[in-house]
């Protein structure tokens, strides 16, 4: 099922914008603001339609646990199949508390340390991506100490382009610190050979996030195909082929990743080579399902400018930020009589970066107001911080008419942790 099929979440009835049939007033009145919804139904929709798109090959999807760590989201992700992408020690801790069984996790990451390949082997995770020749180096090391057999794919930079709203978010060109180049990945293989205590695999990549169009795709995996063949004429059998994540939504009128046209590409060149397929999606999978609500403060008139400044910014969503992200925001309550003003959505935090939105048309807000901020579920909550003293907000989750807070809003009690 590709874009477009599922009506999108948070529709507005009767003037109100609802999630999961609960009114987003009522959530943030029982809850507070900043305050993010997580509409779950749809998280498992999306899921489901992400699998039936490569429902012709042996395939198996490791939510991408960064885009968003909150565990009632990772319980229902793994009931539904999943297995997990981590890239650290604190997510392979999550997944694992999560109940993802130890051989649907994968280990990605360019600087992971010894102490977390040794966590990695222990819990017997299903194959870490090596992504340099001194990370193969020490996991052959702590595999020998251990005397157990590294399960491992070499992450490969293809360098292929992908179109992407920002460069911080593409990872498949040469100039980037991912993966290990193209014409020397072969070589690491046979040297794995020699090192001894590592069992390849497989073999993987990720090319960027917020991808749109299949294209870059097919030719990163068509670059590993021919590694595969290669390899395998050298005697290194890979069986899978990981192609990472990057999946890209609609946050505006731009249409996201149609999956389906994905797969056509995908599925019969994965089967006919006889491999098994990874793929890693996180914001595809969560990204839509999220909304911020934030509380309007003041509306401050500043010369040419008008700002709308209200109780959650950059320190609750830094994407506006840190991305030059868009994200739609509309009022929680529809105010039709409202005159539509051209304003700066900001927040509290002392940063002339700090916004949701610059030069936006809104329905003129009034202190007091909801805001509902759009696509926020995945590199929301999860890039979060505690700059300016800010307590980081609750998480909540819609269902079936009710709300549930799947993770309290922090207290100062938080803020002094562990601190003398
Ligand atoms: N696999 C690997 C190895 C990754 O590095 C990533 C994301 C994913 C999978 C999942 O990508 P997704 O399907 O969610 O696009 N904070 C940025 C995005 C950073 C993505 C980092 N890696 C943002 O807010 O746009």
């Amino acid at each position: 099922m590709g874009e477009g099929v599922l009506s999108p979440p948070f529709p507005r009835v009767g003037g109100v914008l609802h999630g999961g049939d609960v009114p987003l007033t009522e959530a943030a009145r029982t809850f507070g603001t900043p305050l993010y919804v997580y509409d779950i139904r749809w998280i498992e929709a999306r899921t489901n339609a992400f699998a039936r798109a490569f429902q012709g090959v042996d395939l198996l999807l490791a939510y991408s646990v960064k885009a968003n760590g909150n565990l009632t989201l990772l319980r229902r992700l793994e009931a539904l199949g999943c297995g997990a992408d981590v890239t650290s020690e604190g997510e392979l801790f999550l997944a694992r508390r999560a109940g993802i069984p130890a051989e649907r996790i994968v280990f990605a990451g360019v600087g992971k340390t010894e102490r977390e390949l040794e966590l990695a082997l222990r819990e017997g995770i299903h194959a870490i991506h090596v992504e340099s020749a001194g990370e193969l180096e020490r996991l052959a090391a702590v595999a020998r100490r251990l005397g157990v057999d590294a399960p491992f794919s070499i992450r490969v930079n293809p360098d292929v382009y992908a179109r992407t709203p920002h460069e911080y978010t593409r990872t498949g060109t040469a100039a980037t610190k991912f993966g290990v180049p193209y014409d020397e990945t072969a070589a690491l293989y046979l040297r794995a050979r020699a090192l001894g205590g590592l069992r390849p695999v497989g073999i993987d990549v990720h090319i960027g996030s917020q991808i749109v169009e299949p294209e870059p795709y097919v030719q990163a995996l068509e670059r590993l195909l021919e590694l595969v063949a290669a390899l395998g004429a050298e005697g290194v059998v890979l069986e899978e082929i990981d192609l990472g994540g990057g999946y890209g939504v609609a946050y505006d009128d731009e249409p996201g990743m149609d999956v389906d046209a994905l797969a056509r590409e995908v599925v019969p060149r994965v089967r006919g080579a006889g491999l098994r397929l990874l793929l890693e999606p996180g914001r595809w999978l969560v990204g839509e399902a999220g909304v911020l609500l934030t509380e309007v403060q003041y509306v401050k008139r500043s010369g040419p400018k008008t700002f709308v400044i209200c109780d959650g910014g950059m320190s609750e969503l830094i994407r506006p930020s840190h991305y030059g992200g868009f994200h739609r925001i509309e009022p929680v309550v529809a105010r039709p009589e409202a005159r539509v003003e051209r304003v700066d959505v900001v927040g509290p935090i002392c940063e002339t970066g700090d916004f949701l939105a610059r030069d936006r048309e809104l329905p003129l807000p009034e202190p007091g107001d909801l805001l509902a901020v759009r696509t926020v579920g995945a590199y929301g909550f999860a890039m979060a911080s505690n700059y300016n003293g800010r307590l980081r907000p609750a998480e909540v989750v819609v269902e079936d008419g009710r709300a549930t807070l799947v993770r309290a809003r922090e207290t100062v009690d938080d803020l002094i942790r562990g601190m003398s």
